[in-house]
């Protein structure tokens, strides 16, 4: 029960990565305030937590919306107190395509969602832990973040800014007992690959040396790493999780 007394805000806690990392971090003893555009499935989340024996709350939330990210978390901070800890995870997938059919609306889509959504939520996340003197944040980028990604340019792009908010972030809050990492999962089993499952079985083939997809729960637990004292000395760093892909 390492968190045990902390406050955990999770965002697209309603599946895949942000539900493992919410039932993680509430094993771990942490209060989790779960939140996704997705109400039923975010709603599961949470009983999953409570059947389990933890503490958690649901609140609807697109990572779009700036003026219910701010609400959310005067909600979440009246119903547990002070938020610790903060996981920017809800994210999109995107549509398939080469650069030069990408249209507006899914570059600005893709943006929307994986990057703006990403810098609402810190900007929020960071002014309510100045306030109560410390937090730590971790970003879910991926490995398209740190390479290009063939197909999915929009995806790679809104990646590649999570890590310079990451970095950016890390820096100017490091003296004042804030910490802001990133993970950057590799090919991981969940449903945003649905769409592509077979180009991803091809592709971990090709090119994980484990040969394998990561668990969602696998991503979960170096999350929960990052966030913890554990890693007190750690910050503005970009952790791949990815069965060996980075080896090249
Ligand atoms: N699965 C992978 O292989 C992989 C690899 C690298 C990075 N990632 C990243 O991990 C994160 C989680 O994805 P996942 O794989 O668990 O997929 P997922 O589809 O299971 O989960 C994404 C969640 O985000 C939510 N969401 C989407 N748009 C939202 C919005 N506007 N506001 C709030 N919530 C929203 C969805 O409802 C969903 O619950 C994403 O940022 C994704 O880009 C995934």
């Amino acid at each position: 029960m390492i968190f045990k007394n902390k406050v955990a805000l999770v965002t697209g806690a309603a599946s895949g990565i942000g539900r493992a990392t919410s039932l993680t971090l509430a094993q771990k003893g942490a209060s989790v305030i779960v939140t996704d555009i997705q109400e039923e499935m975010g709603k599961e989340t949470v009983s999953l937590i409570q059947q389990a024996g933890g503490q958690a709350v649901f609140y609807p939330l697109d990572v779009t919306d700036k003026v219910a990210i701010k609400e959310v978390i005067v909600k979440g901070i009246d119903q547990f107190g002070p938020i610790h800890f903060a996981v920017n995870n809800a994210g999109i997938g995107g549509a398939i395509a080469a650069t030069h059919e990408v249209s507006d609306d899914d570059w600005d889509r893709m943006m929307d969602i994986n990057l703006k959504g990403v810098f609402y939520c810190m900007r929020e996340e960071i002014s309510a832990m100045l306030h109560h003197k410390g937090g730590s944040i971790v970003n879910i980028s991926s490995l398209a973040g740190l390479n290009g990604f063939r197909m999915n340019g929009p995806y790679s792009v809104a990646k590649h800014g999570v890590i310079g908010l990451t970095k950016s972030a890390a820096a100017e809050y490091a003296t004042l007992g804030i910490r802001v990492n990133a993970v950057c999962p590799g090919v991981t089993k969940t449903p945003i690959l649905d769409a592509a499952t077979e180009i991803m079985e091809a592709v971990v083939q090709a090119r994980v040396p484990m040969q394998r997809m990561g668990k969602p729960e696998e991503i979960a637990q170096s999350i929960c790493y990052l966030l913890s004292d554990e890693a007190s000395y750690i910050t503005g760093h970009c952790l791949a999780i990815d069965g060996g892909m980075e080896t090249g």
